[in-house]
């Protein structure tokens, strides 16, 4: 059997209440490790004055991470940088909050290579590496060019932007090259897909084949792996004692209202401005039913040196705030509004609380929040879920209510119609929701990616030049 290392900027070893943001991630990931052995690999999230390149191996949970610690210089050029100042908003569509400075581009080379140099030593001929996201694009180009011929794969968890979009980064094509040393990219939808063989058929004359792409006289296996959750451990989350408990504490408070839910990191992408001004029009039309309702918005900060993220944030505060302050009474507040992370059990709690899930991002690769909700629900009263059709997600969820989470209209009319519907088509439409969740989970997509990989070998003819 092969050593699977995974590598990823941040390491986040499975712990029974994960409250970190890559709760599913983490525990598919770790379950794999803990089967056939192998390493995870990445930043350990802490900072020192002088990189050492010093490795810290551990056993958590069963799983072997590997991590080292970063330069404030590298954290502020790579991470907060050219990952997060950079990729993040252009691959999310947004070039009007993108920042190009050179200095991103050497620390992003930078650090990359710094994690080939302290990765390479760990690598045995038979190991397989998964590597993941934007941020560790040229890492494959970066460990050829140090010998490794193992088998590498990358799976991209973020969209991946029109050619036209992509085509405004500075030096764009040397980047996005060092895919080509990979023997796998994979992406969450067909539609990423599409854009990413749309740029290199335009930029780079690539050829495509039956899950093959050829450029640069190179050729790498491509697809499409939709990421899941772990739904039979969410299901269980969902009626577990903590989730119990959460919910009995809730309850007063609800005092038989209708909740409608939404959980995300607070990030522009997410859609949280338009959202409240989505709730807000939904109040303003229904002056008559709005008391039975309220929303309760969990929205953990992130990124929080970066100048885009203190923005939302300050927007979000202030609407919020308007929103309540035009539209609360003694007994009742419209909107609850709460910047900080829970227990998954206890999230699981809330989501079965929820009648409605209110998931809108303006542009999601997958979206994990609107499966986590679907698998949280009780079978015989299930809650509605309200989807962006621009999530990854929307593709595999038609049963949803989908939005266009730019329109405020129609936004306020998902909300009305989710809890107005009846429970027969609450149950027809989560049961043909939860099909997917179940049978598209986290494992099929883990052991889907890693059997591609394993079988990506190309044969020796097409093999690149070494
Ligand atoms: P992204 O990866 O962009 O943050 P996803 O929806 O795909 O978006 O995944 C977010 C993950 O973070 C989900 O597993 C969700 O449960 C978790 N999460 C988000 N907010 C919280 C929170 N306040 N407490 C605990 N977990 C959270
Ligand atoms: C998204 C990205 C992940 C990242 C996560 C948390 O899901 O696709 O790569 O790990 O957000 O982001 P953070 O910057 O807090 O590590």
């Amino acid at each position: 059997m092969t050593r699977l290392i995974v590598v990823s900027n941040r390491v986040t070893p499975p712990t029974a209440d994960a409250t970190g943001s890559q709760g599913g991630l983490a525990v598919a990931i770790g379950e794999a490790l803990r089967e056939n052995g192998g390493v995870w690999f990445g930043w350990s999230g802490q900072r020192v004055p002088e990189f050492t390149g010093q490795v810290n191996l551990q056993r958590a949970g069963g799983v072997t991470t590997a991590t080292v610690d970063l330069e404030e210089q590298d954290v502020d050029e790579y991470y907060n940088g050219y990952a997060n100042k950079t990729l993040w908003p252009l691959f999310h569509y947004r070039i009007d909050l993108t920042e190009y400075d050179r200095s991103f581009d050497a620390g992003y080379a930078r650090v990359n290579q710094r994690f080939a140099d302290t990765l390479l030593p760990i690598i045995q001929p038979d190991d397989i590496i998964w590597v993941h996201d934007y941020h560790l694009i040229p890492l494959a180009r970066e460990l050829r060019a140090r010998g490794v011929t193992n088998r590498i794969g990358f799976f991209l968890h973020i969209p991946w932007p029109p050619m036209r979009l992509l085509a405004t980064l500075p030096r764009h094509k040397e980047l996005v090259s060092g895919l080509f040393d990979y023997d796998l990219v994979g992406f969450q939808t067909h539609e990423w897909l599409e854009a990413f063989c749309d740029y290199f058929q335009r930029e780079a004359d690539a050829e495509v084949g039956d899950g093959v792409m050829s450029a640069f006289g190179r050729t790498v296996r491509i697809g499409a792996f939709p990421i899941g959750i772990d739904a039979g451990a969410f299901k269980e989350a969902a009626k577990s004692a903590e989730a119990l408990a959460a919910r009995e504490r809730m309850r007063e408070s609800i005092a038989g209202r209708q909740m409608i839910v939404g959980v995300d990191r607070l990030d522009y992408s997410k859609g949280l401005e338009e959202r409240f001004l989505g709730y807000e029009r939904f109040l303003a039309d229904n002056p008559e039913r709005c008391q039975e309702v309220f929303l309760l918005q969990i929205a953990p900060p992130t990124r929080s040196e970066i100048g885009s993220y203190q923005e939302i944030r300050n927007k979000l505060d202030a609407l919020s705030g308007r929103i309540n302050g035009a539209y609360a009474e003694v007994d009742w507040v419209p909107l609850r509004y709460v910047n900080r992370g829970y227990p998954r059990a206890v999230l699981a709690g809330i989501y079965r609380t929820a009648r409605l899930g209110l998931v809108t991002p303006l542009r999601d690769g997958m979206n994990l929040v609107a499966k986590e909700y679907v698998a949280a629900q009780d079978p015989a009263d299930p809650g509605v879920l309200v989807l962006s059709q621009f999530a990854g997600a929307a593709l595999q969820m038609p049963e949803a209510l989908l939005v266009n989470p730019f329109s405020q209209e129609e936004i306020a009319e998902a909300i009305a119609e989710g809890l107005g519907m009846r429970k027969a088509e609450r149950i027809r439409r989560w049961e043909a929701l939860m099909h997917n969740v179940e049978s598209c989970d986290v494992r099929r997509w883990r052991d889907d990616f890693v059997a591609a990989l394993e079988a990506a070998r190309l044969p020796v003819a097409m093999r690149p030049p070494a």
